[in-house]
């Protein structure tokens, strides 16, 4: 039987140079990598095989940027949960949140709870963001939370994690073959795509023809086939 990618996870890279290599700026990129997030997602929740999509969407180390760049990029999630409610409800799909959300303003934070709770019994699909997530520090508030009850185990440790579920399928756009900082643990056994395409620029069209090709991979997990 071949693989089913049933958890793809993606690291949307590429929407400041897409847009600066039309002479606009950067924010007018993430705009429009608003938009291929909801291709991506209405196809996965089309596709029953797949029941996780996990994007990254802010990382712990995108604070970095300029002010005015990641205030746009606040004001940006907050309107896309809420212009996406009806989406999300009307695809069946789940929303859910990774990474340390303590840090983000109460107004958002409401809306990604309400999103969150509207969608709770939704099952097509669980469209999870990560925001303001990073591998490292999912790790480290996982272990915080078992320190003081003795032994981790690998399990004890996963199931701490904001994301306890393995990567089956991991992407990244934009051309860089890294991973930032994403899914540093449910990533073991992925298999790795990584593209050329910016992702305003990313299609169904390709993510199918990703997701042919990791149908035909051969999948040992150190043992042998
Ligand atoms: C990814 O696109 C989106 C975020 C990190 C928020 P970038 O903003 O990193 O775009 P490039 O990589 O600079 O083109
Ligand atoms: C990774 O992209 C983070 C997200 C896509 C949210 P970056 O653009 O932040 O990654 P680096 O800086 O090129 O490694
Ligand atoms: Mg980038």
């Amino acid at each position: 039987m071949s693989n089913q990618p049933r958890h793809i996870a993606i690291i949307m890279d590429g929407n400041g140079r897409w847009a600066e290599a039309q002479g606009k700026s950067r924010t007018y990129g993430h705009e429009r990598g608003a938009e291929s997030v909801r291709a991506i997602t209405t196809y996965c929740a089309a596709h029953s095989d797949i029941n996780r999509l996990t994007l990254y969407a802010f990382s712990t180390e995108n604070w970095k940027r300029p002010k005015i760049e990641v205030e746009f990029l606040m004001k940006l999630l907050e309107r896309y949960l809420k212009s996406e409610r009806a989406t999300y409800l009307e695809g069946n799909i789940r929303f859910e949140p990774i990474g340390d959300l303590s840090i983000f303003s109460k107004s958002l934070r409401n809306v990604i709870e309400d999103v969150q709770k509207a969608t709770a019994h939704c099952n097509s699909l669980v469209q999870c963001l990560a925001l303001n997530y990073g591998g490292r520090d999912e790790i480290v508030r996982a272990a915080n939370t078992l320190c003081e009850k003795g032994t981790l185990t690998v399990e004890s440790l996963n199931n701490a994690l904001d994301c306890p579920h393995d990567v089956d399928l991991l992407i990244r756009t934009g051309g860089d073959h890294r991973l930032s900082n994403f899914l540093l643990w449910q990533a073991a056994y992925a298999e790795l795509f990584f593209t050329k395409t910016l992702w305003p620029e990313f299609s169904t069209d390709e993510l199918e023809s990703i997701i042919k090709k990791f149908k035909t991979v051969e999948r040992r997990f150190g043992g042998l086939n």
